[in-house]
């Protein structure tokens, strides 16, 4: 199943030279961890890189982010994702993650999608649905991207041509790390902590200007500790392309 990989990483823009876990993180598995209930102490799901700097033509745009940007915790309960997981895990179970040759856009990964769901879970991904704009209309199908525990995805922007205004992922089973980089202005960066079971919900400058990338297993850093990324399935919920609002204000 490489259509949806094809359709959203292949066909958007991506750079493979800008992807690198630093090189300082690489081996420091010195650091202490962060785990599950960590996370949940966590004041701010959100930070903003040092190398931003506060130079004021800049301020804007970081109040941009943190408007355009939202992580939600406990998005779902234990129970709702054990049921989502029951319903997809056949499905994922048939296939093999895939290592592909090292340019491609994501690594360890396989994916499938759905259009129906059982009473339950449909239940949950209307409550997805429910965080989009009212006007904005939304692909019916969801894309879920398994990744294996060393599986990462480089950063890329979303395809316009296969994603609308905004897009929606449920974080199963492991949190990881979100990276975002301002495409034209590379220091501008920022990390994005998504708890297992939360949401993330991005539009605007978030989903038009920067490109995100979802960490390895080796790579995943949060201030100063270790997050230990298992195997993780994305339930991702996109607008539907040329559905209007494509602007990065
Ligand atoms: C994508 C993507 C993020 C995620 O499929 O384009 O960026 O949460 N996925 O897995
Ligand atoms: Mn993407």
């Amino acid at each position: 199943m490489r259509l949806l990989t094809f359709s959203f990483l292949k066909n958007c823009k991506f750079k493979s030279i800008l992807y690198g876990v630093p090189r300082r993180l690489r081996s420091d598995t010195a650091l202490p961890k962060i785990e599950d209930d960590k996370i949940k102490e966590e004041t701010s799901l959100v930070e903003i890189s040092p190398s931003w700097g506060d130079a004021p033509e800049h301020a804007a745009l970081r109040a941009a982010v943190l408007r355009d940007l939202h992580v939600t915790r406990d998005f779902v309960t234990e129970e709702e994702e054990a049921a989502l997981m029951a319903e997809l895990e056949p499905t994922l179970k048939r296939m093999r993650y895939e290592y592909d040759h090292w340019d491609n856009a994501i690594h360890g990964f396989r994916e499938t999608e759905r259009s129906s769901w059982q009473p339950h879970n449909e239940a949950v991904w209307a409550r997805v649905r429910g965080v989009f704009p009212r006007d904005m209309p939304l692909l019916a199908h969801a894309h879920v991207l398994d990744l294996a525990p060393a599986g990462h995805i480089k950063p890329h922007i979303d395809a316009v041509r296969f994603c609308g205004a905004a897009l929606a992922g449920l974080c199963l089973q492991s949190a990881a790390i979100m990276r975002f980089q301002h495409e034209h202005h590379k220091h501008l960066q920022f990390d994005a902590l998504l708890p297992r079971r939360g949401l993330y919900f991005m539009q605007g400058v978030v989903r038009y200007s920067f490109t995100h990338a979802v960490l390895g297993g080796e790579g995943s850093a949060w201030r100063g500790a270790r997050l230990v990324k298992k195997r993780r399935v994305a339930v991702i919920c996109r607008a539907r392309p040329g559905g209007g609002s494509n602007t990065t204000t």
